[in-house]
């Protein structure tokens, strides 16, 4: 983090490139000073795929974050997504030196190094080495073991880890605009950050971001995230069903879901239709609106049906005390909370990001969550080491220690 305290939020989504530019106070809240904006072009379910245009739109929504901010910006948090990206739990184990009894911050870094040493894919490389719960020789509950007496040091950890060159595309985009990478971070987990309270991961939940192209989620339980991952399906499948399940053209599918459309069944009157108006290659028509809300509600349920499914055989959903928490763009459908609810059995509500100081009216917008939460991501990495460049941490993670 630079010396003026000057955090960079960087997410180059399937539907729009955001940066938001943040004011860091430590142990305050951020001050969002600005945020930039561009369409996306060159990216699918959330993966790079035209590296020429993306990095045509990330240069275009810099400029426009530096901008808004007045600031110029030397490095960002970006965020990252795509179906590469995978997870796991693990447990690490390191045994003290028979002349030391007393554990220390090296201990708890080889802990995690032992946590990682399981094989994934050659390919792939490891995002996220979250820390679930310590072990002192056994004695559960230790939240600091550094300076506790002790002769083995265990610790679970969540691992998140995903296709190597994918993510150093992402790296190579924003370096080529002479703007470092701080570190990279999975999209679901940032999101987390913006939108749950300390309180809600205690108590459990899982946060749902559904962008454009991909859907991200996460799962808190007791504070530790236990399980994430990525479904390749989003917002613009929606569009897409729209557009060929009624015959209009895209951009009119989009218009049409975000002005009249509703994940709830029944809602309609019968024979109530929408009046569509005739533009140049489309001739005007109704559209049942009916028909409309039922293509939503299909693909929006299949969404939480899948969520729902990856969480067979795991303990977790009874587990979850402050329930589904949806964001992202999607978030945005009218009706979604209660389908949601309907398909997982326990509450289910729609959030933003949680109040910060500056410009609030960008913490209310469900489409900037994960360029938030990389904020918070920032902040909270420097808090917790200090001493150490925040690159070095990025390069290690995706060059070194697999
Ligand atoms: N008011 C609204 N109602 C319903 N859907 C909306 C609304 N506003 C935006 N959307 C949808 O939200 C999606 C874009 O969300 P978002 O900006 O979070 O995606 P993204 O971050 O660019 O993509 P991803 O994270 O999947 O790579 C689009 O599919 C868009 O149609
Ligand atoms: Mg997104």
């Amino acid at each position: 983090m630079a010396k003026d305290n000057i955090l960079v939020g960087l997410e180059i989504g399937t539907s729009k490139v955001c940066v938001v530019v943040g004011e860091s106070k430590p142990d305050g809240p951020i001050k969002i000073l600005g945020v930039g904006q561009a369409p996306s072009c060159g990216i699918r379910k959330g993966e790079i795929v035209d590296f020429e245009n993306v990095h045509k739109c990330v240069r275009e929504a810099i400029a426009d974050a530096e901008d808004k901010s007045d600031v110029t910006i030397k490095s960002v948090f970006a965020g990252v997504t795509g179906s590469h990206i995978q997870s796991f739990n693990n447990r690490g184990c390191v045994n003290l030196p028979e002349d030391r009894e007393e554990i220390d911050m090296d201990d708890c870094e080889d802990v995690a190094i032992s946590a990682r040493d399981v094989s994934i894919p050659q390919q792939n490389a490891f995002l996220h080495t979250i820390l679930q719960h310590y072990y002192v020789d056994g004695q559960e509950g230790v939240l600091n073991p550094v300076s506790m007496l002790g002769r083995m040091l265990e610790a679970d950890f969540h691992i998140i880890h995903g296709v190597g060159n994918r993510i150093r595309n992402t790296v190579r985009c924003v370096k080529e605009l002479g703007i470092e990478v701080e570190d990279v971070v999975f999209n679901g987990y940032a999101s987390a950050q913006a939108i749950l309270s300390q309180q809600q991961k205690d108590i459990g939940a899982m946060v749902i971001d559904i962008g454009g192209g991909t859907t991200d989620y996460v799962v808190y339980i007791d504070g530790a995230v236990k399980q994430s991952g990525v479904l390749a399906i989003g917002g613009d499948h929606i569009t897409n069903d729209i557009s060929m399940g009624l015959r209009i053209p895209m951009a009119k599918s989009e218009r049409l879901k975000i002005e009249e459309g509703d994940a709830t069944l029944g809602n309609a009157l019968p024979g109530e239709t929408i009046f569509l108006k005739d533009e140049t290659g489309f001739a005007g028509r109704d559209v049942e609106r009916e028909t409309l809300n039922t293509i939503i509600h299909f693909r929006l349920r299949e969404v939480f049906e899948l969520l729902k499914r990856s969480m067979d055989g795991e303990p977790y959903l009874p587990m979850l005390g402050a329930g589904i928490v949806i964001t992202g763009g999607c978030s945005m459908m009218r009706g979604i909370g209660p389908l949601a609810q309907d398909v997982f059995g326990i509450p289910a509500s729609v959030a933003r990001s949680k109040a910060t100081s500056g410009l609030i009216a960008a913490a209310e917008n469900p489409q900037f969550s994960t360029a938030i939460g990389l904020l918070r991501y920032g902040q909270a990495a420097y808090a917790n080491r200090p001493q150490k460049e925040g690159i070095k941490e990025f390069l290690g993670k995706l060059f070194g220690k697999r």
